[in-house]
């Protein structure tokens, strides 16, 4: 279904990515795993052409992605949405606008404001926050909502593209526990209901064991691991995070208590 072969992106002397080859062959939710700068941003960049790749290829169902021109470009993007940990969303504009965005190009943004949208994809952002949890907020300013609750306006934009897949970086990483286990909650939903392949880059271990059926570890540009959760041994994880680096799951931890629920003891390093 998605095949990265042999990716590479080299920043200056620096291979931010380096030879990174992941063969995905049904729609599953992957964690990327790894500590800051092991490149997981770059390379969820590269599969929706956000960032161009120094060489290497990316298929998805048989077509090749990093020569995607203009059109056929956007056409790409389009097909997978792109979650940020800072929500980017329009702070002052109304939940439903912002929503109703993920359906337009910038050229609409004024079309927006006149609120010249179609009745039936207005009908659709309503839905769509409904699923979420959050339709009550519609009217609201994005800005006077709660984190958790942006997130999922943000996921609510990105739904309205149809996507076939979600990149998510970061998507918990500026949440309190209890946002930051809503939001995982609707991207795990969304995938099992609908489909949708999501990949998602997560500071914290035990958000990865817990919400993904692969996990892929980077260091320093490198997928050092690409297994399932029961594969991720504390040992594993050392290897990914840097043995010398006073590794504990503790510290990778979003959630007291997390680590009791899925069974694994903590680690001092
Ligand atoms: N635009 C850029 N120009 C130069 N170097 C870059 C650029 N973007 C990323 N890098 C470098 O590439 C490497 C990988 O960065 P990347 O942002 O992909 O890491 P990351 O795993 O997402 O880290 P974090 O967990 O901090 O978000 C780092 O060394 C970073 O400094
Ligand atoms: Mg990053």
């Amino acid at each position: 279904m998605l095949q990265i072969e042999q990716l590479t992106k080299t920043f200056g002397r620096n291979n931010a990515v380096d030879n990174a080859t992941i063969s995905i062959d049904r729609s599953m939710m992957i964690g990327i795993i790894g500590r800051s700068g092991a490149g997981k941003s770059t390379l969820l960049r590269m599969l929706n052409r956000l960032e161009d790749s120094t060489s290497g290829a990316i298929h998805f169902e048989g077509r090749e992605i990093t020569s995607l021109k203009t059109g056929e470009k956007r056409a790409w993007q389009a097909q997978c949405a792109m979650i940020f940990q800072q929500f980017n969303l329009v702070p002052r504009m109304d939940v439903v606008s912002n929503v109703l965005h993920g359906t337009l190009n910038r050229r609409s943004t004024f079309a927006s404001l006149l609120n010249l949208y179609p009745q039936e994809d207005i009908h659709r952002a309503i839905d769509i926050l409904e699923r979420l949890g959050i339709a009550e907020h519609a009217p609201k300013r994005a800005e006077a909502l709660s984190g958790g609750q942006q997130q999922r306006v943000a996921i609510a934009r990105a739904l309205m593209q149809d996507p076939r897949i979600i990149l998510a970086d970061e998507p918990i990483a500026s949440l309190d526990p209890m946002n930051a286990q809503v939001v995982m909650e609707a991207l795990r939903r969304i995938h099992e209901e609908d489909g949708r392949m999501v990949i998602a880059n997560l500071h914290t271990l035990d958000t990865a064991r817990r919400y993904c059926d692969r996990v892929i570890g980077m260091r320093d540009g490198r997928i050092v691991f690409d297994g399932t959760p029961e594969q991720l041994t504390t040992g594993v994880a050392r290897d990914i995070y840097g043995a010398d680096a006073g590794f504990s799951e503790a510290a990778t931890s979003t959630e007291i208590g997390a680590l009791d629920r899925v069974g694994l003891t903590p680690v001092t390093a």
